[in-house]
């Protein structure tokens, strides 16, 4: 099922991927025909200003929204048409997210959250608690293994939520705006450890951003205006 283009694996496939919002009388086009093609490993940064449908985009690519037309492949594997079920068991292995605003769970700890997604998947391919030790230490929260969302800063609670998404390394991590709710330093820390984990776990990263010097920072950039690529 693994495509290949030259030596390349494409890890993500669209072919004019539409979405549209019918509210009453008026239908917003979010998406207006996106073909994208990411590889393995790669970086890449999906900016636009807002409104753009940058994270329309982002959530049909992980499966959490259904296109009104056009096809999504994910590491070889159609999800345009597959069932809720079906969807929930690639997205869980193939894709991690990342959130803006953290999305982590505030009655477990870090160590905790992070072991949730291997505790679900049908066939965890790690030991949970080893695993999110490791994930942890790699992102430089050895130290706060047993903290809770509260006890942890913003920057420290985003990186526990990046250690989430690598749980059972998925060779695609989408990211929304995850510096968004950080104040400059922190902000910088984590895109650090980002890059960091990104190196060391060769998985393939899709960052969106609103702020086009963060998406420098990618290797390559999707600059998306009014639900079209431009560049
Ligand atoms: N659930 C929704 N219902 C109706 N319109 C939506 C919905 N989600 C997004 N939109 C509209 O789609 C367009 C793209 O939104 P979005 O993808 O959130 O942009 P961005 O993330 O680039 O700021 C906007 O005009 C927005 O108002
Ligand atoms: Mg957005």
């Amino acid at each position: 099922m693994t495509q290949l283009n030259g030596s390349r694996r494409v890890v993500l496939h669209t072919e004019g991927l539409t979405k549209e919002f019918n509210l009453g009388s008026v239908v917003v086009r979010a998406l207006r025909g996106i073909d994208l093609d990411i590889y393995a490993n790669e970086m890449v940064g999906i900016v636009g200003p807002s409104g753009s449908g940058k994270s329309t985009l982002l959530g049909l690519i992980g499966g959490l929204d259904r296109p009104t037309a056009g096809r999504i492949e994910i590491d070889g594997i159609d999800i345009t048409y597959m069932s809720e079920g079906r969807l929930t068991e690639v997205r869980n292995e193939k894709i991690g997210f990342v959130f803006q605003f953290f999305n982590l769970i505030p009655t477990l700890t870090a160590l905790e959250n992070v072991a949730l997604p291997i505790q679900f998947a049908r066939y965890p391919k790690f030991d949970p608690e080893k695993r999110a030790r490791e994930l942890l230490e790699l992102l430089g929260l050895g130290d706060r293994l047993h903290h809770r969302p509260m006890e942890l800063s913003g920057g420290q609670q985003q990186r526990v939520a990046i250690a989430r998404a690598l749980a059972n390394n998925p060779p695609l991590l989408l990211a929304d705006e995850p510096t968004g709710n950080l104040d400059s330093e922190a902000a910088a820390v984590v895109i650090q450890a980002l890059r960091d984990v990104w190196r060391e776990t060769g998985t393939t990263v899709v960052l969106v951003t609103h702020d086009p010097a963060l998406a420098r920072k990618m290797d390559r950039q999707v600059t998306l205006v009014d639900g079209r690529i431009v560049g």
